[in-house]
């Protein structure tokens, strides 16, 4: 194993991982793939817990896996700037060292789906990068994909192409400026076809939408967020009400980030 690769409290692992690349896609919006063992573990929906290197940063950045390379022991990450933490990602250089606590999270059941089954991939701005490795999953067994995708504005539509080499792709701006004018619930409500399992990670707005149009569907996940401290479900910075409990809850770094629609209260 790789002496910079070390367990540490049973499963979580940290690792310092090799910066292969980075490249800015979209005004502020970083793509960074990471080489590293860790990689082996990895599965659609999880997420990777960065440390800034820089002291004065103590929390770690939870950001999502986009796509998975095993063979090549790369994953790629998609990233918006928000505040000094990520700023201080989009400096890093090829060759660069990060370290990476990972990876976190439960990740998408894709479980038990092939060429019988039609699924539905709903993605918003900065939340469409972990549906690219499951659009490349489920693809590659043959299942038939569409994909609504919801952004502001033309010039923050990422991934489109990449997710149309595996499924319909369909987009909405909300100004109108590129695609259909409006978010993602005017393409869905036309939709005419039933759906196996949907897919789905987005901003809260469109996350409520999701939960409650396929409350009661037997397969439909939502990919949550939420402030994180430990990120790895020691702390309990990042729980979720569950309903019709006042004492159960939910950690989205550890029980999520991904659950299914009406088991948590959003
Ligand atoms: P600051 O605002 O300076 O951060 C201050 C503190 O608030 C930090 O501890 C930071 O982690 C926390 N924070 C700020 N915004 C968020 C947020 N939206 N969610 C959680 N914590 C936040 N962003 C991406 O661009 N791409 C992704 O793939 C992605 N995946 C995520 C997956 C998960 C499970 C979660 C919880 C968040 C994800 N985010 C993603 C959001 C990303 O973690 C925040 O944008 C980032 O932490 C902001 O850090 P900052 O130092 O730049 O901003
Ligand atoms: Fe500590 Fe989730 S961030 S329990």
């Amino acid at each position: 194993m790789n002496p910079n690769c070390k367990k540490r409290m049973g499963a979580i692992r940290v690792e310092n991982m090799k910066i292969v690349a980075q490249k800015e896609i979209a005004p502020a919006i970083f793509e960074l793939v990471l080489e590293g063992e860790m990689v082996e573990a990895m599965k659609a929906g999880q997420f990777l817990h960065l440390r800034v290197p820089d002291d004065a940063h103590l929390l770690r950045r939870p950001i999502s896996i986009s796509s998975i390379d095993k063979v090549k022991k790369q994953c790629h990450l998609i990233y918006r700037i928000e505040g000094s933490g990520t700023a201080i990602f989009s400096s890093l250089k090829t060759g660069d060292s990060i370290d990476v606590m990972g990876p976190q999270g439960n990740g998408f059941d894709l479980s038990d789906l092939d060429k019988q089954n039609r699924v539905l991939i709903v993605g918003g701005g900065i939340g469409v990068p972990p549906l690219l490795e499951v659009a490349k999953e489920l693809h590659e067994r043959g299942v038939k994909i569409t994909t609504v995708l919801g952004f502001a504005s033309k010039n923050a539509v990422i991934l489109e192409d990449e997710l149309a080499q595996y499924s319909q792709v369909l987009v909405t701006t909300d100004d109108g400026s590129y695609g259909i004018k409006g978010n993602v619930s005017v393409v869905i409500k036309e939709l005419e076809n039933e759906f196996d399992a949907i897919y789905s990670c987005g901003a809260p707005g469109m996350m409520k939408y999701i939960n409650q149009s396929f409350y009661d569907h037997p397969r439909a996940y939502l990919s949550l967020e939420s402030r994180m401290a430990c990120g790895m479900g020691a702390c309990y910075a990042c729980v979720l009400k569950v309903p019709d409990s006042e004492t159960v809850s939910q950690r989205v770094c550890e029980d999520g980030p991904v659950f299914k629609t009406g088991t948590v209260i959003l």
